[in-house]
């Protein structure tokens, strides 16, 4: 039998990791609880799970260190255009979206024309500023975006949207849908013909519980 297994990544901590785990387990593969170890292994499946930061992988997909990733699609748009998109996985659905203080009067995208934009995915809205013909100012900043214009750091933001708690709290507005996003299966361009054997095996599953699931 080969020894040949499978490298898969999933977030290590936040939204998506607890959904990707309970796909694996619903297709039938038990991990051995690595939560602690940032590798862990299937016993019945030959699967190996890299524990890691979300805007980590689409890097290691285009290296080729990990063949295959659980992953945000928004995440894919903003650093991994050139990593290939599997089946769409149902969960953590969200949008990428533009938000500015409940307090301002917005009628079109031209009001944000000249004006700064705190986010965590620039080359997203770079993109939809460009198509719009807008040049704002972006301030990159990794989390907690949706403080920004509270403290005076931008005058709008653009983050993912869930339930849009995290803006209500902030007193925010949601004014454009840049992108609707959901966990994928991404593939690396550098899979090796044995993994995609395997790869093949997973998917068929995936699948299964997918269909068992609508
Ligand atoms: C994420 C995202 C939004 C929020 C959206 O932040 O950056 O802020 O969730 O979800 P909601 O619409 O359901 O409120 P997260 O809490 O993961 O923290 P971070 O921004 O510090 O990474
Ligand atoms: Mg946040």
């Amino acid at each position: 039998m080969s020894k040949e297994k499978l490298r898969i990544a999933v977030q290590k901590s936040g939204r998506l990791n607890e959904d990707s785990l309970k796909i694996l387990k619903d297709a039938g593969i038990s991990i051995d609880n690595g939560k602690e170890q940032l590798k862990a292994s299937s016993r019945n499946f030959p699967l190996e799970v890299l524990y890691l930061r979300n805007g980590d992988i689409p890097q290691y997909l285009r290296d080729g260190v990990v063949d295959v990733a659980i992953i945000g699609e928004n995440v894919l748009i903003e650093k991994g255009q050139d990593i290939i998109h599997a089946e769409k996985l149902g969960f953590s659905k969200c949008r990428v979206s533009l938000a500015v203080p409940k307090s301002l009067k917005y009628t079109d995208i031209n009001d944000l024309d000249g004006k700064k934009i705190a986010t965590s995915y620039p080359n997203t809205v770079n993109a939809f500023l460009e198509k719009k013909g807008i040049s704002a100012e972006l301030h990159i900043i990794n989390g907690s975006v949706e403080i920004a214009p509270n403290i005076g750091l931008a005058d709008a933001i653009c983050d993912i949207v869930s339930s849009g708690s995290t803006l209500f709290k902030n007193n925010l507005k949601e004014v454009e849908v840049m992108l609707k996003s959901e966990a994928v299966l991404a593939i690396s361009p550098k899979i090796s013909s044995d993994r995609k054997e395997i790869l093949e095996k997973l998917q068929f599953r995936l699948k299964s519980v997918l269909n068992a699931r609508t």
